[in-house]
């Protein structure tokens, strides 16, 4: 395209060089100017060219292949992302849009008088990345290691790359490669997971002196394979004939197990037993029922199971074995609570025939046996006070 500008106006070029020539040598105090720019690719681009004294001499800015751009502010060369936005006596001003990674390097102004004065405006073009890629190397396993690349394809300059973790910094191996005038950078973590990890966050993250202060970031969600584990909700209370059972297996997993395989042990299931999924559901239970019941899932890094022993009882039968427990342990207290009941009675009779006269005589005599007890303690020595804790 730019080859095709420049074949189109030569004519233009030459004439600029011709000039060049011959203005050459004669000497004049008369100044141009020109800022360096820096613009991100695609971006618009300012080329300035400040002029003192201007004469009204003839202008002319070259790309830095030296074609001519605009000479004395008409377009010379054929390419419409730049645009002559001002020429006055103080400056002449250019705008490229669009810019292009080929379009960097040294633009010139020249001033053509007696003495030829030109500047160069350097025109740096950068490449902002774009957001990191992250890719896993192969799959998670708990107890094994992970490793994730994250890359950035193009930058100019070098894109800075870090890994984050719980909004902790991981350190990973930065590498890059330059491929014509852009690079391509990669940074590549390994670390250790476990199953607690499955589904936690990193972060790759690339800064760029382009992005001015923002970051890129790519989120990328572990996903830690581990074996399973099968976990039955018992029902409630106890089974007795004619009731439903009701046995539901937690599954977990990664991959989740799909296939859950209820059993009986040294048995096989009642023909009524109903499997939906993680459920297993007994309809009218009787006495044959007995046994246990096995939950199994697998995956392919293990296997897991939990058993349930069903007991089921007649309609009417009182249930000991759940409750003969708690009963000895209410009977104990009840029977330690009457016997220092009778202590502190004791106690307390035989201080009141001490103490003739003492309310506590009265008192002792009376109704209300707690109330008693209370009183004794408020009144009584040191070596009651660990009983308190029965009485209030
Ligand atoms: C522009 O950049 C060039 C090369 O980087 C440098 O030599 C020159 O001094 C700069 N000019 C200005 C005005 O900053
Ligand atoms: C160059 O352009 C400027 C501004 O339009 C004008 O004043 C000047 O006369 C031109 N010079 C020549 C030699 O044509
Ligand atoms: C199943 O039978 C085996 C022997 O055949 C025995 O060792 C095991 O205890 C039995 N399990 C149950 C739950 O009855
Ligand atoms: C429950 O089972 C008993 C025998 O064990 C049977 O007589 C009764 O009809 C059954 N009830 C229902 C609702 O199926
Ligand atoms: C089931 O277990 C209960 C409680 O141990 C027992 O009373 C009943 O006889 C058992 N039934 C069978 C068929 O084993």
């Amino acid at each position: 395209m730019r080859s095709a500008g420049s074949g189109r106006h030569a004519p233009l070029v030459a004439a600029a060089g011709i000039l060049l020539l011959c203005v050459a040598g004669r000497a004049r105090a008369q100044e141009v100017q020109a800022e360096n720019v820096t613009v991100a690719e695609g971006g618009q681009a300012e080329i300035n060219c400040k002029l003192h004294q201007y004469d009204g001499s003839i202008v002319v800015i070259q790309n830095p292949s030296r074609q001519t751009l605009f000479f004395n502010g008409t377009r010379a060369l054929k390419d419409e992302r730049f645009q002559l936005v001002e020429f006055t006596q103080k400056q002449v001003r250019i705008v490229l849009s669009n810019a292009r990674l080929e379009d960097e390097g040294g633009y010139f102004c020249q001033l053509y008088t007696e003495d030829t004065h030109h500047q160069i405006a350097i025109l740096t073009v950068l490449v902002p990345p774009e957001n990191p890629l992250v890719e896993v190397k192969e799959q998670a396993v708990e107890g094994g290691e992970v490793e994730l690349t994250c890359s950035v394809p193009r930058s100019r300059p070098a894109a800075t790359l870090r890994w984050y973790r719980d909004r902790r910094e991981i350190k990973g191996i930065s590498s890059k490669q330059e491929i014509g005038k852009v690079f391509s950078i990669t940074n590549v973590v390994r670390f250790r997971v476990e199953r607690k990890d499955h589904s936690s966050i990193v972060t790759c993250e690339a800064t760029h002196p382009a992005l001015r202060g923002q970051r890129k970031q790519t989120q990328y969600v572990l996903d830690v394979q581990y074996s399973p584990t099968a976990r039955i909700h018992p029902p409630q209370g106890v089974m007795r004939e004619g009731d439903t059972l009701v046995l539901t297996c937690a599954v977990n997993g990664n991959p989740l197990p799909t296939d859950i395989k209820w059993s009986r042990a040294n048995d096989s299931l009642p023909e009524r037993a109903l499997i939906e999924g993680e459920v297993l559901t007994i309809p009218n239970l009787s006495l044959l029922d007995n046994g246990t019941y096995v939950c199994q899932v697998a995956n392919k890094h293990g296997r897991s199971s939990d058993q349930y022993v069903l007991v089921v009882y007649d309609p009417g039968a009182i249930v000991e074995a759940q409750t003969s427990v708690p009963y000895a342990i209410v009977g104990g207290i009840l029977a330690l609570l009457v016997f220092l009941v009778i202590c502190v009675l004791i106690v307390m009779v035989w201080c009141s025939i001490r103490q003739k006269g003492s309310y506590l005589t009265h008192e002792a005599s009376g109704l209300d046996e707690h109330g008693e007890a209370r009183e004794a303690f408020l009144n009584g020595g040191d070596g009651h006070k660990r009983k308190e804790e029965f009485f209030i």
